[in-house]
């Protein structure tokens, strides 16, 4: 017990220490305004000639005393530049595009007259070399994080960045308090092979033109909440139409594949009953999604479907289909679909749901009437049959014994009424 608590404390103050051992940085503009915020640790190992033509490594990190003179933010490209020692300086290059931003290079300069970091350097030169780093399609208002390792080499230098926090075009000059992560920060659940690690090396941006493969993992989502919607033909009536479900899409878009939850908390519920055809309109922040159900020889479907919106990535969409038959069930009951389902809107546009329930036409007394269910929950009907066949079961024992104990009486003698 007592190793234990130990081990925990020191644990706790393991942690404490890599906070506040990052290097952190404010930058401010002209106004003195927070433009820009880096928090960060970077370990440097540096090939240098020496005397005989061999060659050394210098390997230090980057010491706490730093100036952040050469910084400047603009709206959309911005600079963090940090000196420090006899004359090295190590530059980030950010640029931002509507929605996102990214780090276009590092610039890493170094004095080789330093004695201390360069002992028995033959060069006294100030040698820089450029990589381009890792931090790509950073969502504006959003602190960049990365706690793993990402190393970056070139030839004669390795940089390693870690425990890193950076938010470039800071606005209203308070940080963000939502973080991107870096992938390598992401539980890898996703196919490893496809996003950059610690030691996956970069080219140095001599050939930064093609930017490096990136194909973010989609984290696995939460179950969307479910959300509760009616449509109400005037503020005095009951509701007309009804709707309970859980939603979300997924938008393919060139390579990418994203999904997104579907958040009611917050959603403007719009619509219309009609005879032959009622409509919903959900719209949230992210997303507008309109369904058209239509009635025709006593059925009600889905026909229409049409979601716009805009993923986290920034990229808006406006996908729809016209001619579907989905959700199909008589007028006056409603349908109903517990299991996750899947529905390809169109070449582009996947949409889930969960726990379904629907009804558009003919609401009694604001509430759904008898649900039919989806064919995913036609299990559900082996319930009953399993039962059935167990009462089966139990009535040919109690029959079976019945005769048997009938036949043993009349063995023995006695006589039964
Ligand atoms: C960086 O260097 C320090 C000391 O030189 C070392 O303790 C730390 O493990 C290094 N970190 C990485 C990620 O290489
Ligand atoms: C950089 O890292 C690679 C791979 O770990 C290593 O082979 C190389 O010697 C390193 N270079 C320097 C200058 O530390
Ligand atoms: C240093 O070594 C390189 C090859 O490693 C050789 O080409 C060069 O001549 C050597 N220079 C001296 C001064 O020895
Ligand atoms: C490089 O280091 C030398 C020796 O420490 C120093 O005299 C010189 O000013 C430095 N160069 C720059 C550009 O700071
Ligand atoms: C650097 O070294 C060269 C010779 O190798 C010398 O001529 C020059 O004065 C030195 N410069 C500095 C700033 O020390
Ligand atoms: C850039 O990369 C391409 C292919 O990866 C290569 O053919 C070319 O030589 C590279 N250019 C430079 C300047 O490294
Ligand atoms: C709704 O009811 C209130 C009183 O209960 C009444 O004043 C109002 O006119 C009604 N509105 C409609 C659209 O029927
Ligand atoms: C809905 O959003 C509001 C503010 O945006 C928040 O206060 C509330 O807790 C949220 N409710 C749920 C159930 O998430
Ligand atoms: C509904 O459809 C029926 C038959 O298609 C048609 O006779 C009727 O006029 C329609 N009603 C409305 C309100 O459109
Ligand atoms: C879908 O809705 C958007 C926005 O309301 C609209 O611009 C678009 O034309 C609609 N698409 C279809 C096929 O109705
Ligand atoms: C609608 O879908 C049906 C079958 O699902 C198909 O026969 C029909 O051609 C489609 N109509 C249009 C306009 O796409
Ligand atoms: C869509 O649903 C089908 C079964 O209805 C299932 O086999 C498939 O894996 C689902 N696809 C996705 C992406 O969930």
């Amino acid at each position: 017990m007592g190793r234990y608590t130990t081990f925990t404390l020191f644990l706790t103050f393991g942690i404490v220490f890599q906070q506040s051992c990052g290097i952190e940085v404010n930058v401010q503009d002209k106004d003195n305004k927070l433009c820009l915020y880096a928090n960060l640790m970077v370990n440097f190992s540096v090939s240098y000639e020496v005397a005989g033509n061999k060659s050394a490594t210098a390997e230090f990190e980057l010491p706490s005393e730093v100036t952040t003179v050469g910084s400047e933010c603009d709206t959309t490209s911005s600079v963090l530049k940090l000196n420090f020692g006899e004359g090295h300086s190590w530059s980030i290059n950010f640029t931002a595009n509507g929605k996102m931003y990214q780090a276009d290079y590092i610039t890493f300069s170094y004095n080789l007259s330093d004695a201390t970091r360069f002992p028995a350097s033959v060069s006294n030169e100030t040698t820089s070399v450029t990589v381009k780093p890792h931090i790509t399609d950073v969502d504006m208002d959003t602190c960049y994080s990365c706690k793993s390792n990402d190393m970056i080499e070139t030839d004669l230098v390795n940089q390693t960045l870690w425990n890193v926090l950076i938010q470039a075009f800071v606005s209203n000059g308070s940080k963000s308090e939502q973080i991107s992560s870096c992938a390598a920060d992401l539980p890898t659940t996703a196919v490893p092979t496809t996003h950059s690690t610690s030691t996956t090396p970069v080219a140095p941006v001599t050939n930064a033109t093609a930017p490096p493969p990136t194909t973010t993992p989609t984290p696995t989502l939460p179950t969307p909440s479910t959300g509760k919607y009616s449509i109400k033909p005037d503020d005095n009536s009951t509701a007309c139409l009804l709707a309970s479900f859980g939603l979300r899409i997924g938008y393919k878009q060139a390579d990418k594949y994203q999904e997104m939850n579907f958040d009611p908390n917050g959603t403007t519920v719009s619509g219309s009953c009609g005879v032959n055809s009622s409509e919903l309109v959900l719209a949230s922040n992210t997303m507008t999604i309109m369904f058209t159900f239509t009635n025709d020889m006593q059925k009600f479907r889905l026909h229409a479907l049409n979601v716009t919106g805009s993923m986290s990535s920034g990229v808006s969409f406006s996908e729809a289909n016209t001619n579907l038959s989905l959700w199909e069930a008589a007028v006056s009951s409603s349908y109903m679909c517990n299991k996750e389902q899947n529905y390809t809107i169109s070449s582009l546009l996947t949409l889930y749901t969960f726990n379904l329930q629907v009804q558009p036409f003919g609401v009694k007394k604001g509430a759904f009437s008898t649900a039919e269910d989806c064919q995913a929950d036609a299990e559900s009907f082996l319930v009953p049959i399993a039962v059935g066949v167990a009462l089966l079961v139990l009535i040919l024992i109690v029959l079976l014994a019945y005769f048997i104990g009938r036949k043993r009486n009349v063995a023995t003698g006695y006589e039964s009424f």
